[in-house]
C-alpha cells in the first residue's frame, strides 16, 4: 500500500509516500526557518501564507523522487490537529482536493501519535508502550496499547520542551530554532556550573505533568542578576586555536558557529558589560541538564505507575538532542526497552503521517470532506492536572 502523507501543522511543509508503513519511497520536506529566525519563532500568518505557496511544489516533489504515478497511490493521508489553525488549514484543503481528483480515500491522523510513529518506521517495536512526546508545541507522555487506544497521562502546564529552549535562545538573541543552537553551546560548556530548578520533581503534588516556564524564568534572572559585569571567553579561546588539538575535531561549520558566538560574547563585554564568571556555554549546558533530568524524572515515575509497560519512545523534534537521549537511555540499564526515531524524522515530516496511516488504513478508519482541523485537542488543554 502506497500512502502519501501531509504534514503543514507547524512551519514545515512536508509530504511523503511511504510503502507499507516502512518505506519511505519519497520525503521532501521544505523549511520555513529562514522565514521566521528574525523573530525568533514561528510566526503563524507567516507559515500559513508559506505552506500555500510551496505545498503544490512539495507534491510534485515528493511524487517525482517515489517514482510512483499519483494514480499508485492508495490513500491520502493528512495532519488534521492539533497544530497552527492556519497552517493545518492549508494541509487539509490539499489533502482533500487530491482525494477527490484521485478518488482515494482521505485519512486524518493526531500530529502527537504521527511523531511516536516515526519511531516505528525504523524499528520493531511492541506495544503497550509510554510515548514521551517532547516538541516546539508539545509535551505529553502518551500511554498506547495499540495506534487506536491511547491515552494521554501526562502533560505541560505552561510551555513545550521545544519551547523552552527556543525562548531561552531567544533571550540571549542566539537564533532560532533554539533547541540545536543550545545543544551546540552545551557541547562545551559545564553542565554542573549552575543548578537550575528541575521542574516539578514534587511527583506526589503534580503528578507526570511538566512545566518548564519556571527554568526558563531561572535562567532569566541568573542573567539579571550580573547584569553589570562582563563575559570572560578566553577559555573558550582554545575551541579556535589552530595548534590546539580540540580544534580539529570540529569541523568547518561547527568552527564557525562558535567563533561566532565567542565574538558575540566579545561585543557584549564591551558593549553591555555582562558577568566574568559567567558564560553562556555553562548556562546552555546546565539548562539543558535540568530540562533532561525532569523528563527523565517524570518517565521514570510515569513506568513505575504503569509497571507493566516496559517499552519507551521519544519522539518530537526535542528527541534529538543527545543530551537527552543519553540521559533517558539509563532507563535501558534498569530494564526497558528505550526507542527513538532516527535524527531525520525526529522534527516535522511527511514521512510519520503516511506511516500510521497505513494502520488506519488496515482497519478502512476514513475520514469524509467534512473533516475540519483543529488547533488543540481538548485532553491536552494547558492547565489541567492529572
Ligand atoms: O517536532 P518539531 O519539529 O515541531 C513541533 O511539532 O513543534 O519540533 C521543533 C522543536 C523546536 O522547538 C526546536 O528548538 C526543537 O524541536 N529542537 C531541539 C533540537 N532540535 C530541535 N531541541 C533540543 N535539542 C535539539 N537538538
Ligand atoms: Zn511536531
Amino acid at each position: 500500500m502506497n500512502i502519501l502523507g501531509i504534514e503543514s501543522s507547524c512551519d514545515d511543509t512536508s509530504i511523503s509516500i511511504v510503502k507499507d508503513g516502512k518505506e519511505i519511497l519519497s520525503n521532501v520536506t521544505f523549511s520555513q526557518i529562514k522565514k521566521h529566525e528574525k523573530y525568533f519563532g514561528v510566526v503563524p500568518e507567516i507559515a500559513s501564507r508559506e505552506h500555500l505557496k510551496i505545498i503544490d511544489f512539495v507534491f510534485n516533489e515528493a511524487i517525482k523522487s517515489s517514482g510512483l504515478k499519483p494514480s499508485e497511490l492508495d490513500a491520502i493521508a493528512v495532519t488534521s490537529y492539533p497544530g497552527l489553525i492556519g497552517s493545518l488549514i492549508i494541509g487539509v484543503n490539499f489533502a482533500k482536493g487530491l482525494s477527490i481528483c484521485l478518488n482515494k480515500p482521505l485519512i486524518s491522523v493526531n500530529h502527537l501519535l504521527a511523531h511516536v510513529y516515526s519511531a516505528f518506521i525504523n524499528n520493531n517495536i511492541k506495544f503497550p508502550i509510554l510515548a514521551l512526546i517532547i516538541s516546539g508545541g508539545h509535551t505529553a507522555i502518551i500511554k498506547m496499547e495499540n495506534f487506536f487506544n491511547f491515552e494521554i497521562i501526562g502533560k505541560t502546564i505552561d510551555d513545550a520542551t521545544g519551547e523552552a529552549f527556543d525562548k531561552i535562545s531567544k533571550y540571549f538573541e542566539l537564533g532560532y530554532p533554539g533547541g540545536p543552537i543550545i545543544e551546540k553551546l552545551s557541547k562545551i560548556g559545564n553542565e554542573n556550573a549552575y543548578s537550575f530548578p528541575i521542574p516539578l520533581n514534587n511527583l506526589k503534588k503534580y503528578g507526570l505533568n511538566f512545566s518548564f516556564s519556571g527554568i526558563k524564568t531561572a535562567v532569566m534572572y541568573h542573567r539579571k542578576k550580573f547584569r553589570n559585569r562582563y563575559i570572560n571567553t578566553d577559555k573558550y579561546k582554545i575551541f579556535l586555536n589552530p595548534k590546539n588539538e580540540v580544534e580539529s575535531i570540529l569541523n568547518q561549520k561547527d568552527y564557525n558557529f562558535y567563533k561566532n558566538i565567542i565574538k558575540k560574547q566579545e561585543y557584549l563585554k564591551n558593549i553591555k558589560k555582562l558577568d566574568e564568571n559567567e558564560n553562556l556555554f555553562d548556562i546552555a549546558a546546565s539548562f539543558q541538564k535540568a530540562i533532561a533530568d525532569s523528563l527523565y524524572i517524570k518517565l521514570k515515575f510515569a513506568l513505575q505507575i504503569n509497571h507493566f509497560i516496559k517499552t519507551i519512545i521519544i519522539a518530537g523534534g526535542v528527541s534529538a538532542n543527545n543530551k537527552i537521549r543519553n540521559t533517558i537511555l539509563n532507563l535501558s540499564k534498569i530494564g526497558y526497552d528505550v526507542f527513538f526515531p532516527p535524527l531525520e524524522l525526529c522534527m516535522d515530516n511527511g514521512a510519520m503521517v503516511a506511516g500510521i496511516a497505513y494502520h488506519y488504513y488496515q482497519q478502512k478508519i476514513y475520514s469524509d470532506l467534512n473533516l475540519n482541523p483543529y488547533s488543540r485537542i481538548s485532553s491536552l488543554k494547558r492547565g489541567s492536572m492529572i
